[in-house]
């Protein structure tokens, strides 16, 4: 990345500033000789920079007294746009459907509770103590306790061929934290971020707050039209590119190993990093997925995320972020804005967790119980004409309802019989999703699954026979 010319990185310096309304239309920027100066860089590269906007028409020049900014070379935002004003009113559907108490609980993409190891962290909390007794009388370092890192680094590298250092990674709160410093560090207001379609609510909030223009793809079974890839990272020039390629949530699809190496190169091509939010690896039925994008990298493209929330246990929030040194030095300084580092007894006890043998025996058990639930949830809904593709992991059903059944109608007629699910509006950043739903699977019983799933379809044929 280094070996990019100044020139290149002087123009998109300027170009972001730019767009970013830095400067007002038709005031003057800068002297080329004061932003030389102001940079460290030679005054005909900063020249030749102000001639590319000139020709772009983001630039003009006046009576040899300068340039100046042209009319609408800035984004221009509307009010639903604009951070400031959305930092206000942005609200968190997700959690708004969350805070509702309901008997059937389909909206959770969560494992429940009773699947989770609670014994094993409550008889060895105390051996964790023995073994680290200033455990809470210090503070983890910011990147991370060693030992995780260690351990999570030999993980990867044997699993998934990673070739990571401890220095490599950095432990988060929970991979939201994660998603949230990488995007204080690539993106300001008016960059473009592209976003699967639909893709995880959190992460549109993140980049919204963030000041993102969000391009979406749209994620199928058998992956993105590498195509459309291609041309929008060609003609948006996003940042990021967030993705969940493995058991995404909410559609559960998987992106096939040919498209990964595909996707890398074209990150490298493009300048456009892969945000790999990757929590449901492990979560799988049958095969195992393919490698995740991480191990094709080797220019420092991708940027990796693993959440361990999901199978082992929310409530510690551990996450890792994987990615090179050049990112590796901004996040560790956004970290310590953030929180100065995760919880040293947290961080502990998920290493005493990960490094034991009841991990595996833990996950094939979990396998095998969310698997069952998913075939009951199936089977429920195999009577009706709704539409899904049967996931090979993850937590979720996205399913397509008839045209006959108005989702709204039936969200709220289910929100009224405590049966809760997902609008899948509220995973589209355009919101156009109208007739999808998500519902999880991996949260309550088997028995509560069957009942509350009899019901919903009882609601269902209700509101169609109105
Ligand atoms: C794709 C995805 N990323 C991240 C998260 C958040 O994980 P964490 O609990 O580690 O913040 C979730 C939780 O549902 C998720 O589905």
């Amino acid at each position: 990345m280094d070996k990019e010319p100044v020139f290149q990185k002087v123009y998109e310096y300027l170009d972001n500033r730019i767009k970013r309304g830095d400067w007002k239309e038709h005031e003057k920027i800068p002297s080329v000789r004061k932003l030389g100066e102001e940079l460290g860089v030679h005054r005909l590269t900063v020249l030749k920079a102000y001639q590319r906007l000139k020709e772009q028409h983001k630039l003009y020049v006046k009576d040899k007294s300068g340039y100046f900014v042209h009319p609408g070379a800035s984004y221009s935002f509307s009010d639903m746009d604009d951070p400031i004003v959305t930092s206000f009113i942005y609200k968190s559907h997700l959690s708004e459907i969350h805070r509702i108490p309901v008997k059937y609980q389909f909206s959770y993409s969560l494992i429940d509770p009773n699947l989770l190891p609670n014994h094993y962290f409550s008889e060895h909390m105390k051996e964790v103590f023995d073994l680290n007794p200033k455990v809470l009388s210090t503070y983890s370092t910011i990147q991370g306790d060693n030992d995780v890192r260690e351990a999570l680094a030999q993980y990867f590298n044997k699993k998934y061929q990673f070739h990571l250092a401890a220095d490599d990674l950095l432990i988060t709160s929970g991979s939201q934290q994660a998603i949230d410093i990488l995007s204080r560090i690539f993106i300001q207001r008016g960059d473009v971020v592209l976003m699967e379609r639909p893709t995880y609510s959190a992460a549109i909030d993140i980049f919204r707050q963030q000041g993102a223009k969000i391009v979406t793809i749209d994620i199928h079974p058998y992956g993105y039209d590498l195509n459309q890839v291609e041309a929008f990272m060609k003609n948006y020039k996003p940042r990021i590119f967030y993705m969940n390629p493995t058991f995404h949530n909410p559609t559960g699809y998987t992106v096939p190993t040919n498209q990964r190496k595909e996707l890398v190169d074209l990150a490298e091509k493009y300048k456009c990093f892969l945000l790999e939010d990757d929590p449901f690896n492990d979560i799988y039925f049958h095969d195992l997925p393919p490698k995740p994008l991480f191990s094709y990298d080797t220019s420092g493209y991708v940027l990796y995320i693993r959440s361990f929330s999901k199978y082992i246990a929310p409530g510690l929030r551990i996450a890792v972020l994987c990615t090179r040194p050049s990112i590796m030095k901004h996040v560790i300084t956004v970290k310590s804005l953030t929180d100065n580092g995760t919880p040293l007894l947290n961080q502990k006890m998920f290493l005493h967790y990960f490094s034991s043998a009841r991990l595996q025996q833990h996950i094939e058990k979990l396998r095998i119980a969310l698997h069952i639930r998913k075939e009951i949830m199936e089977e429920e809904l195999a009577t009706t004409n709704w539409n899904w593709i049967s996931p090979n992991g993850g937590l979720n059903l996205w399913i397509q309802l008839p045209d006959t059944l108005e989702m709204e109608t039936l969200l709220a007629t289910s929100l009224d019989h405590s049966i809760s699910f997902v609008p899948g509006s509220i995973c589209d950043p355009t919101k156009d999703t109208k007739s999808w739903i998500r519902l999880s699977y991996s949260y309550i019983k088997e028995q509560m699954i069957r009942e509350g799933i009899q019901k919903l379809l009882v609601l269902s044929n209700q509101i169609e026979n109105r």
